[in-house]
């Protein structure tokens, strides 16, 4: 693929009034989603979800792109239309999770490394076969007593370098996931440092096995307080605090970072979204690349029954909507109040 083309794919992806859909819970975590609305995870029920998300009108016109899981990637609508082709039909870009999970660190009690790099250039060979133009890798970096240490932040970017060069090298635009966990009781400055520790190991990993930043795009948590900390930041404070650390450690080349939920509630990720791009243009685009933050309302009105599938699409289509406006600072919170099919 033209080099031009991963640059052209990853500005696409972050188009304004658009972010991107994360619907690529492993099997174990859309078990524990489809559980809670009492629906058991067969295939027959994740392929029914994923088509009521993924043929959602309008889907494209504030989601660019779909991160698919392994199974997903190879369904098809019941029609017969694979779930790639379905997507582009709507002008949204189908993209892939590659890695295989955080996996407990060897001698670092309580701290995981995600596992994935074996196998994985014929992996990404395939995928791209199969339709994807977009990768993605998550490493998990926990707050804690003592914790993160040095060694699983290393090594976690470390991995997450060498997926992002194998990507770039099949012609796969890599989206870069280091997530700094929002559970514990930490303050928002306890988030700041590690964060900040996080993406300055993470970028000098990438520069040192040859990453080329314009082809790649950023998918962190925000600058936020822990979920049990007392004191509980708000959007400005979790705006100002998340550009002036991206600002420090994000290079201007990298062309948009698009931010994880992570444990927020909607309102909350598409607020402090929005409270960002609020603030005025930065070197790179501020978007969403949201799962529970996109998909909970829409798995809540659904409850595994086609008769649903319209009041599901049109929960999606209204949080996609506001997040969409989140990305230029049109966000209000009145707007929630919009009915969904308005
Ligand atoms: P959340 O927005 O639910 O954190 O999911 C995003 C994601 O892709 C996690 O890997």
């Amino acid at each position: 693929m033209a080099e031009e083309t991963l640059e052209a794919i990853a500005r696409a992806l972050v188009a304004p009034g658009k972010g991107i859909l994360a619907a690529d819970e492993s099997t174990g975590t859309i078990e524990k989603r489809l559980r809670s609305i009492d629906v058991e995870s067969t295939e027959e029920k994740r392929q029914a979800y994923r088509e009521m998300l993924f043929t959602t009108p309008g889907l494209g016109d504030h989601i660019s792109g779909v991160i698919l899981y392994d199974e997903t990637i190879r369904q098809s609508t019941k029609d017969g239309v694979a779930f790639t082709k379905a997507l582009e039909g709507s002008g949204v870009i189908p993209g892939i999770k590659v890695d295989k999970g955080a996996k407990p660190l060897a001698g670092a009690k309580g701290e995981t490394v995600t596992e994935g790099l074996d196998g994985l250039r014929e992996r990404l060979n395939e995928y791209r076969e199969l339709g994807a133009k977009f990768t993605k890798w998550r490493a998990v970096i926990d707050i804690g007593e003592g914790l993160p240490s040095a060694y699983s932040i290393h090594v976690n970017a470390h991995a997450l370098a060498r997926f992002a060069a194998l990507s770039q090298e099949a012609g796969l635009v890599p989206i870069v996931e280091p997530e700094v966990l929002m559970d514990g009781d930490h303050t928002i400055d306890r988030c700041y440092e590690v964060t900040e520790a996080t993406l300055e190991a993470v970028f000098n990993e990438l520069f040192s096995q040859r990453a080329v930043y314009e082809r790649m795009l950023l998918k962190p948590n925000m600058v936020i307080s822990g979920k049990d900390c007392p004191v509980q930041a708000g959007p400005e404070e979790v705006a100002k605090a998340t550009v002036r650390c991206f600002k420090s450690v994000v290079p201007a080349a990298v062309p948009g970072v698009v931010f994880l939920s992570g444990g927020q509630s909607d309102e909350q990720a598409t607020a402090n979204l929005n409270a960002m791009n609020a603030l005025g243009p930065q070197p790179w685009e501020l978007s969403f690349s949201y799962g529970r933050a996109l998909q909970a309302p829409s798995l809540k009105a659904w409850r595994g029954e086609d008769a649903n599938v319209q009041a599901g699409q049109d929960a999606l289509a209204h949080r996609a909507r506001l997040n969409g406006a989140a990305r230029d600072g049109g966000y209000t919170p009145e707007m929630e109040k919009v009915p969904a099919a308005a």
